[in-house]
């Protein structure tokens, strides 16, 4: 959480620049951007009533929101596609129970009968289908893990493809539930998840 505010936005970009040795790079991903203008409006992105949600982020090839079954961000996915920007989902496993930002309240995503049901056909574990999922919907996801088993399932998904309707089935477990909720920014004047997405 540092560099983000418009006047150090790009001293943070110069400093990445530095330690990488390079005179670009291809994408700079700001984690929770709350100010910067790299050139005039080539793009804001909208809510559904057409409010800016980042007023001063105006160019953006990337969004990554959370994103797995339980909160799919349908709206969000369709609004990327049509405006070319790939949406980039982090915990798409439905994140691990640190209390410092997970919300005990919901329900665990890996637990989900549908997902357990589907990857039984496929012979395949409910993490592997809610990843799975998102590679056939076009979502780019970060699956984590410190688990060098659980690594290696996380990458064996380009071996089977789910159907229409598994898919379908999949989309009809979104429960608009969010794991991320980092209480501890909740005051903050840009908190960022008050709006949907
Ligand atoms: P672990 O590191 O012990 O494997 P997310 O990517 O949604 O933030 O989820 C990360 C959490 O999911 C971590 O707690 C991680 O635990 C767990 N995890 C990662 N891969 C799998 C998997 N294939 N099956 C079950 N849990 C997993």
């Amino acid at each position: 959480m540092s560099y983000l505010s418009p006047a150090l936005v790009r001293k943070g970009l110069e400093l990445t620049l530095k330690s990488l040795k390079l005179d670009y790079i291809d994408l700079f991903l700001i984690h929770w951007p709350t100010g910067l203008k790299l050139s005039e409006g080539v793009l804001f992105p909208k809510d559904a009533s057409g409010n800016l949600l980042y007023s001063d982020v105006d160019f953006c090839e990337t969004w990554t929101v959370e994103c797995h079954p339980y909160l799919n961000q349908s709206k969000l996915l369709k609004y990327c596609k049509s405006n070319n920007i790939v949406l980039v989902g982090y915990s798409p496993l439905g994140s691990s129970p640190d209390p410092k930002w997970f919300n005990p309240n919901n329900p665990i995503l890996l637990n989900d009968p549908e997902l357990r049901k589907i990857g039984e056909k496929h012979n395949k574990t409910a993490a592997q289908v809610a990843l799975r999922y998102q590679i056939q919907r076009d979502v780019v996801i970060i699956p984590k893990s410190f688990n060098p088993g659980r690594m290696k399932q996380n990458k064996e998904i380009f071996d089977f493809q789910l159907t229409d309707e598994e898919m379908k089935a999949i989309d009809g477990i979104n429960k608009n539930c969010r794991y991320v909720i980092v209480k501890q920014l909740i005051d903050h004047p840009k908190y960022p998840f008050h709006e949907e997405y």
